[in-house]
C-alpha cells in the first residue's frame, strides 16, 4: 500500500478474532494499523495486536531496509494498539518512546515500567522534527481513551488520526467504508461527541491530505466526505431520512404491530422504513441505526413488571452514548398489564431533545380494532414529523474538564468532584465562559 514516498504501512489484517472489543461481531475481521515515517531520524507509530507480533516485526523489518527506528510514538493505549511496545523497546535497544504523560501512566498499568530511560514525554500542541518531517501533536482526550494523542506530519500532510476514522473490518476485504465506520463509531467513541467535536475543530485549522487511522483503510480522495460525516455523527445530527423500528416480541405479536406500522409508514410515503429484530440482529447495528435516522419506534412488551430484556438492553446502549434529538414512536404489549411505554419513557428521561409521539400503540396480547387505529394513528403523526420544539433556554453556567472537555452544570463545582469520563480531579475544571 503506498502511502507517501516517507510514509510506509506495515500494519496487520486479523481473522481469527470473533469479538473485537470482547463484545462487536467482525465479520470481515479487523485492522490494526501501523505506519513508518522514514526520514533523517526514523518514527513508527504504534504497535499492533499480540496476536501479530512477528507479523509486525517482519512488515517492519522489511520497511526499514536495513535502518533502526529511532522512535516508537504511542497515540493510544489501547491494547490493540499496544501490546508490541515492550517487544519493540527490547527489539531496537536505541529506540526511544515519544508519548503523552497519561499515556506513560497507563504503560506501568499495562508492562509494570513507564520505560523511564527511554521516554520523551510530549504534549498538546508541541512539534516535533524528524529532519525534514515537522510532526504537531493533538490531544484528542477521550477519542476514545483519555490519553489519545493524534499527530499531524505538516510536511506531507498527513493525519494519524489513532481511531478516529477507522472502521471494522480488514483492509484485504473489500466492503462500503460508511456502514462499518458508522457501526465502529457509535459502538466505540459514540459517548464522546463533544471531545470528537474538539478534535474536528482542531483539525479544521490544519491542511489535511491524507488520514491514516489506527483501523480501516488510509483515507485520501474525498477527506470531506469523511470529515461531514464525523461532524454530524459526533453533533448527535440526523444522518439519513428514514423511520427506524426496534421491536422485541415473544410471540409474534408485537412483530405482527410492527410490520403493520411499517406497512402503513410505506403507504404514506416513507420509502425507507428500516424494522430491526433486537433479539436476532446485531445490536451494534441496531444502535447505529437509532443514531443515523431521525425518527425512531421502539416496540416492546411488559416482561417482570419491567421491559423485554433485549430492549432494556437496547436503552441502556443509547442512554449511554448520549443519545438525543430524535423524535420517538412507543408501542407496547401486556395481556394483562401493559407498561413498557411507560417504562420506556422513563428510561429515555435523561436524554436531551427528544420529543414523543402522542400517540402510543397499546396491544392487550394481540392486535384489536383499537391497536389498529392507533397505529394508523402513529404513522400519521411519524409521517407528519414532530411539532416544532420549544427554543431551550441554555444556563451558561458551568466547569470544564480541561482533560476531557465533559462539562459540569452547576454554578459551584464540588470540591471532591471526579470526572466520570476521565476520572481528573476539581482541580483540572475550569468555568464554562
Ligand atoms: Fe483501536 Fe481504542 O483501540
Amino acid at each position: 500500500m503506498y502511502i507517501t514516498d516517507d510514509i510506509k504501512y506495515i500494519g496487520v489484517n486479523d481473522h481469527e478474532l470473533d469479538l473485537f472489543e470482547g463484545q462487536y461481531v467482525v465479520e470481515n475481521g479487523m485492522a490494526y494499523n501501523s505506519y513508518v515515517i522514514m526520514d533523517e531520524k526514523v518514527a513508527v507509530f504504534d504497535t499492533v495486536d499480540a496476536g501479530f507480533t512477528e507479523e509486525w516485526l517482519g512488515n517492519l523489518a522489511g520497511a526499514l531496509e536495513g535502518r533502526k527506528p529511532d522512535y516508537l510514538i504511542v497515540q493510544h493505549m489501547e491494547p490493540d494498539h499496544s501490546a508490541n511496545i515492550r517487544v519493540f523497546l527490547e527489539t531496537y535497544k536505541e529506540a526511544k518512546i515519544v508519548s503523552s504523560a497519561k499515556a506513560f501512566k497507563m504503560m506501568r498499568n499495562f508492562f509494570g515500567t513507564d520505560f523511564d530511560d527511554r521516554k520523551i514525554e510530549i504534549k498538546d500542541g508541541e512539534t516535533f522534527s524528524l529532519g525534514k518531517h515537522e510532526l504537531h501533536f493533538v490531544a484528542a482526550p477521550m477519542v476514545h481513551w483519555p490519553e489519545v494523542m493524534m499527530t499531524y506530519d505538516a510536511t506531507d500532510k498527513v493525519l494519524f488520526s489513532a481511531d478516529a476514522f477507522g472502521k471494522f473490518g480488514a483492509l484485504d476485504v473489500d466492503e462500503d467504508w460508511a456502514c462499518e465506520a458508522r457501526r465502529y463509531y457509535f459502538g466505540i467513541v459514540g459517548k464522546f461527541g463533544g471531545q470528537v467535536q474538539k478534535v474536528l475543530e482542531k483539525a479544521a485549522g490544519l491542511d489535511i491530505q491524507i488520514i491514516c487511522p489506527l483501523h480501516g483503510p488510509v483515507l485520501d480522495k474525498d477527506l470531506g466526505y469523511y470529515l461531514d460525516l464525523y461532524n454530524t455523527w459526533s453533533s448527535y445530527g440526523v444522518e439519513s431520512e428514514g423511520i427506524m423500528i426496534a421491536y422485541t416480541s415473544v410471540y409474534g405479536n408485537t412483530k405482527k404491530a410492527v410490520e403493520l406500522l411499517a406497512d402503513k409508514l410505506r403507504e404514506k410515503g416513507c420509502e425507507n422504513v428500516v424494522v430491526n429484530d433486537l433479539a436476532r440482529d446485531d445490536m451494534a447495528e441496531v444502535v447505529e441505526d437509532a443514531f443515523r435516522y431521525g425518527t425512531i419506534v421502539l416496540a416492546t412488551t411488559t416482561y417482570n413488571g419491567e421491559i423485554f430484556p433485549f430492549m432494556r438492553e437496547f436503552i441502556d446502549h443509547l442512554t449511554e452514548r448520549n443519545f438525543q434529538n430524535r423524535f420517538i414512536g412507543l408501542m407496547e404489549n401486556g395481556s394483562w398489564a401493559p407498561m413498557a411505554a411507560k417504562t420506556m419513557k422513563e428510561k429515555l428521561e435523561g436524554c436531551k431533545n427528544l420529543t414523543f409521539a402522542n400517540t402510543v400503540v397499546r396491544i392487550n396480547s394481540a392486535l384489536n380494532d383499537d391497536s389498529r387505529q392507533q397505529i394508523e394513528d402513529l404513522a400519521a403523526e411519524l409521517c407528519q414529523g414532530p411539532a416544532e420544539p420549544e427554543p431551550e433556554v441554555k444556563s451558561s453556567k458551568g466547569f470544564v474538564c480541561t482533560i476531557c472537555g465533559y462539562v459540569y452544570e452547576g454554578d459551584v463545582l464540588p470540591e471532591d468532584f471526579t470526572c466520570p469520563l476521565c476520572r481528573q480531579g476539581a482541580d483540572v475544571f475550569e468555568p464554562v465562559e
